[in-house]
């Protein structure tokens, strides 16, 4: 098993629309077991998999009772509302108290094909409105309103969030900043 580099808020992958998966097999299996890995060493309670980068509607989870995955996941119904800190691996650092349904029932496949029916609640139903999202290429930020979206924006272009630092040509260093000042 291998875990994944995370991708984060500013990569395409993220925008993008996840394909429908057509087959279950041991490829699948295995982006699966490295998903569960990834999200385990980030930590996370789930990972969908446009966050490594494959356009698939596949995520995985867990909420303390092991880990599972869904292919091709739906949510047939919603009901009530919560509202929850939210954060996303894809934006890493950061969270937002935001309102979803409380309860969601979500159907899918397993890694054998068979078919699963989940009703969760808080928690896991909070977890499976997420990456849901992700496989339609929404990110937590399109849920939060407009004023705390364009503040949250601006803090995650400050913290340069998915731009590597600028590196100093090699053999040159950058003056300090108080040199610079004039006394
Ligand atoms: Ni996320």
């Amino acid at each position: 098993m291998a875990a994944y580099d995370i991708r984060v808020i500013g990569d395409p992958v993220l925008r993008q629309e996840a394909k429908l998966i057509t087959d279950i097999d041991g490829k699948l299996v295995r982006l699966v077991e490295d998903m569960v890995e990834t999200m385990y060493a980030a930590p996370g309670i789930g990972l969908a998999a446009p966050q490594v980068g494959v356009q698939k509607r596949l995520f995985v989870w867990d909420i303390g009772m092991g880990p599972l995955a869904i292919v091709n996941p739906e949510i047939i119904e919603s009901d009530g509302e919560w509202t929850f800190e939210e954060g996303c691996l894809s934006i890493p650092g950061l969270s937002w108290e935001v309102v979803r349904p409380k309860l969601v029932h979500i159907v899918g496949r397993d890694l054998d094909g068979n078919e699963i029916s989940i009703e969760a609640d808080e928690l896991e139903a909070r977890c499976f409105q997420h990456e849901m999202d992700h496989l339609d290429g929404t990110l937590l930020t399109e849920r939060l309103d407009d004023d705390t979206r364009k503040a949250a924006l601006k803090t995650i272009r400050d913290l340069r969030l998915g731009q590597s630092a600028p590196a100093a040509p090699a053999g040159l260093s950058l003056p300090e900043k108080k040199e610079l000042r004039l006394p």
